[in-house]
């Protein structure tokens, strides 16, 4: 892979917000999955679960937590979950990175299955309680983010994307120079 198919890659995965209802196949799910299990973690420490939710009653369930349409009819639902208290934390202040790692799971998770064709859309609106109550969330874990996965109902390239440009998010060797 060069760096310009990674581009085109990182391109390619916008939010997606309307799905077919077609199930996406379980090895091609596995993949997504397997995606976001190689993702990197401080100390290496993997603090996470990805709940993966395809029952329809489920996915209902989940809705409660946001109630989006398109969310919680989609095929399939990822739930990244850390277990801060598995996780690495700074000696110097304490900062813990269970949701650090969390996030790049996700991230990893999100660009596979862009790879693969199908959509994708981070979820942090959603009520915390709710949703761990829909998944059956054990004590001390928490949920990082949860996402649709399935095939995007309409072409995602279509729509325009939004950054802000390289030059208005780079620093160059300090913040002040
Ligand atoms: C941490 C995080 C939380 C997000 N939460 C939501 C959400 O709850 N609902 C939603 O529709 N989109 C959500 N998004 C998607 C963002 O709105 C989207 O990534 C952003 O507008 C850029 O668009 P793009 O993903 O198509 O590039 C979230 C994204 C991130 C990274």
């Amino acid at each position: 892979m060069t760096l310009e198919d990674f581009l085109e890659l990182a391109e390619r995965r916008k939010s997606v917000r309307a799905y077919r209802p077609d199930a996406v196949p379980e090895a091609v799910l596995k993949g997504v999955l397997r995606a976001a299990s190689l993702a990197p973690s401080a100390c290496n420490r993997q603090p996470w679960k990805f709940v993966l939710v395809t029952d329809a009653a489920r996915r209902r369930a989940l809705g409660m937590a946001y109630d989006r349409e398109w969310f919680w009819t989609a095929p399939a639902i990822v739930a990244v979950c850390v277990e801060p208290g598995a996780a690495w934390t700074r000696a110097y202040d304490g900062k813990n990175y269970a949701f650090v790692d969390g996030a790049i799971a996700m991230d990893h998770l999100t660009l596979a299955a862009a790879a693969a064709g199908l959509g994708t859309c981070w979820i942090g609106a959603f009520e915390p309680g709710a949703a761990a109550t829909a998944l059956g969330l054990p004590d001390g874990w928490e949920i990082v983010a949860m996402t649709p996965v399935g095939f995007p109902a309409a072409d995602p390239s279509a729509r325009p994307r939004s950054r802000k440009s390289l030059g208005e998010s780079l620093v160059r060797d300090r913040w002040d120079s």
